[in-house]
C-alpha cells in the first residue's frame, strides 16, 4: 500500500514535539525537497530570492529551476551575515531570505536574538526560510510563533536521528503557508516505511542525547587532531568541524586531496575566504581516528607541494 498521503500520524507527533497545532505542520522529502516546494510556491520567474555566499547550495538549485533570481550577500567572518541579508532582500525586494543556522558549511550558529531582529526586519512581501537541519546538535534555538507570516523553518530526520536514507523532513509555518504546500506536493511522496521510521525516532528519546554527546565527543577530538598538526578548527553547532588549514583554498584542495589520497573523504567550502577550510564530519570514533592518522602527511604534503598563500 501507498502511505498515507496526509502524513497525519507523523505529523501529528511531529505538531505535539513543537507544541503547536496539526495545520502548521508540512512533512516531505527531506527539507531539500521541502525547499524545492517553497520556492515553487514563492518565486516566479525574475523574482529575487537571497541567501549566503557559499551557504547551503540546494536553495540555489532550486531558485534556478523555478527562474527565480539569486542574490547572495558574503559571510561576514566565518558566519552568514543577518542584517546584510535583510538589507538586501529589502533593496531587491526578495520574496524569499535564506538562512540555514546552524549554517552548513562553516557550523556556526546564531543565537535566538539574532534571529528575532531578523524575523522583525523582514520586509513587506518576504519570507524568512530557516533551515534548521542541525537543530538538534545546536545549543538554544530561537523559538518562533508558527502564526508568524514572516517565517517558515524546516527541520530534517536526516542528521541527529540518522535517518537521511528514508528521506522526512518538515517544515514549521503559518497554516495559510502550510496549507498551499498541498498545491504542489507530491501526496504519495511519503512511503511508509519512511513514515513509521520517522515516527518511530520521534518516540525513541534516548537516541538523540546519545548521538549529541558522540557528535561532542567527536567535535572535540577532531579540535585536539587539528591542535596536534598546529591548525585551528572553528567552533560548530554541527555534526561537522570546519579546520581552517591556515593558509588559501588551493592549499585547503592540497589537504583535502592528500586526505583523499590516504582513503579520508572530507569536503570543504568552495568560496573564499571560507575555502581555507576543510570541512571534517564528527562520524564514528574509528572515521575520526583515521582522520587524525592521514592528516599529518596530508598536510606535510601539501606544505611540500608549495604550501598556499597564508593568510
Ligand atoms: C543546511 C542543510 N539543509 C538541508 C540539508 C538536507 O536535509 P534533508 O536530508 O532533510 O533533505 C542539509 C544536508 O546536508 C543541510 O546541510
Amino acid at each position: 500500500m501507498y502511505g498515507d498521503p496526509e502524513v497525519h500520524e507523523l505529523r501529528e507527533a511531529i505538531a505535539a514535539r513543537h507544541g503547536v497545532h496539526l495545520g502548521h505542520v508540512v512533512v516531505g522529502e527531506g527539507i531539500d525537497g521541502l525547499l524545492g516546494l517553497l520556492v515553487r510556491l514563492t518565486v516566479g520567474p525574475g523574482d529575487a530570492a537571497v541567501t549566503s555566499l557559499g551557504g547551503y547550495p540546494t536553495f540555489n538549485f532550486h531558485v534556478a529551476g523555478f527562474g527565480g533570481r539569486l542574490l547572495t550577500v558574503p559571510y561576514r567572518g566565518d558566519g552568514s551575515d543577518p542584517e546584510a541579508l535583510m538589507g538586501l532582500a529589502r533593496e531587491a525586494g526578495a520574496r524569499l531570505v535564506y538562512l540555514s543556522n546552524p549554517d552548513n558549511p562553516m557550523g556556526s550558529v546564531h543565537g535566538p536574538e539574532v534571529i528575532r531582529r531578523m524575523v522583525e526586519a523582514v520586509p513587506e512581501g518576504a519570507l524568512l526560510v530557516l533551515d534548521e537541519a542541525y537543530a538538534e546538535l545546536a545549543g538554544e534555538l530561537v523559538v518562533i510563533d508558527p502564526e508568524d507570516e514572516r517565517t517558515i523553518r524546516f527541520r530534517t530526520f536526516s542528521k541527529a536521528q540518522g535517518l537521511a536514507g528514508l528521506r522526512v523532513g518538515y517544515g514549521i509555518g503559518p497554516k495559510g503557508l502550510i496549507a498551499a504546500f498541498d498545491r504542489v506536493r507530491n501526496h504519495f511522496g511519503l512511503g511508509r516505511v519512511a513514515q513509521a521510521g520517522a515516527l518511530g525516532a520521534l518516540g525513541d528519546g534516548a537516541w538523540v542525547p546519545q548521538v549529541v554527546e558522540r557528535v561532542v565527543a567527536a567535535r572535540e577530538e577532531i579540535g585536539r587532531i587539528a591542535a596536534g598538526v598546529g591548525l585551528r578548527t572553528l567552533p560548530s553547532s554541527t555534526n561537522f568541524v570546519a579546520v581552517d588549514c591556515g593558509r588559501d583554498g588551493a592549499f585547503a584542495k592540497g589537504v583535502l586531496e592528500g586526505l583523499l589520497r590516504r582513503g579520508v573523504f572530507v569536503r570543504k567550502p568552495g568560496v573564499a575566504p571560507l575555502d581555507r577550510c576543510i570541512r571534517v564530519t564528527a562520524g564514528p570514533e574509528a572515521a575520526v581516528a583515521a582522520f587524525g592518522e592521514a592528516l599529518p602527511g596530508a598536510l606535510e604534503e601539501a606544505l611540500a607541494q608549495g604550501g598556499g598563500v597564508p593568510r
